[in-house]
């Protein structure tokens, strides 16, 4: 079982790894024997992290990439191949979006919907294919992408009265974008050796307002928010051998959110 869920002499890619999950992550798939190279356009919060990141015998390295630009996803793909002599796992965990990110429906801007949607869709989708490509040449591998509950589920507004928080239309449709093409990719990719699939998040704790959390817990089973190192074992365990017959599949680690 140790050797089923670790993943010893295995090479992982984490784009956004510098993030608030991503970083859960990382470390995650580092402690479970993997090196890692995170892919983040935040020099500065890799320049912050990097006396943890290389204490001794820690396998992780960086790479400074824009991974919004689908222009750029071939070249960005070959570069993690090179540097880590052909990755077994690749896990799409950036969040791009515009400055004006965070809109009520009434106000969005279809520019601004479109940019996103490339943002964060396409180039999730397009990384997704091509890091397949890349691993079923080698006839192995796993991409995990990050959803979000609201890839499933509306949003429920009432959590985010009294604020002025709330979760973009744009966000529920990128995101139910995202699961579909999971499933797309582990179909046309399944022959080949490669596993897809997604985990769905919900809310993680960030000092969100008080009141937001007070009614976010209320509509969960558990009664509070994620923790972002709550997601790290889920992506080991997609990524592991333990996962082995799991393909197209999305594994909910949202507290029993969506169990309602
Ligand atoms: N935080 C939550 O409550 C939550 C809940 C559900 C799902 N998610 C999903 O989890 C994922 C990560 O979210 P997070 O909360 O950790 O976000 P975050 O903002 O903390 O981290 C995002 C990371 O992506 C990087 N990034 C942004 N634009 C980039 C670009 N163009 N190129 C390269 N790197 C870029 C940032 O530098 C950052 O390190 C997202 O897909 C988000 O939708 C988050």
């Amino acid at each position: 079982m140790e050797e089923m869920f670790g993943l010893r002499n295995r090479s992982a890619v984490v784009t956004g790894g510098l993030g608030q999950i991503g970083m859960a992550i990382s470390l995650a798939l580092e402690e479970a024997g993997a090196s890692v190279v995170i892919i983040d356009c935040d020099e500065e919060a890799w320049n912050a992290e990097l006396a943890g990141l290389s204490a001794d015998g820690r396998k992780f390295s960086f790479f400074n990439a824009d991974v919004s630009n689908a222009e750029l996803v071939p070249e960005v793909v070959q570069s993690a191949d090179d540097r880590t002599d052909g990755f077994d796992i690749w896990v799409n965990c950036a969040y791009p979006r515009t400055e004006d990110w965070g809109n009520r429906p009434e106000n969005d801007r279809p520019i601004s919907w479109r940019r996103n949607v490339d943002m964060q869709m396409t180039a999730t989708c397009l990384y997704a294919d091509r890091a397949a490509q890349h691993m079923a040449a080698r006839e192995g591998g796993s991409v995990v992408n990050i959803a979000s509950i609201y890839g499933v589920v509306s949003p429920n507004f009432l959590v985010y009265e009294g604020t002025d928080m709330i979760s973009p239309a744009a966000y529920s449709a990128i995101k139910g974008g995202i699961i579909s093409h999971t499933k797309f990719i582990a179909m046309y990719y399944g022959r080949s050796g490669v596993r897809a699939n997604a985990v769905w998040p919900g809310g993680v704790a960030a000092n969100q307002p008080s009141s937001f959390v007070e009614r976010y817990n209320d509509q969960t089973a558990l009664g509070r928010m994620a923790e972002a190192e709550e997601l790290g074992p889920a992506v080991v365990f997609l990524a592991s051998e333990a996962a082995s017959y799991i393909t197209g599949a999305t594994l909910m680690v949202d507290g029993g959110w969506t169990a309602n």
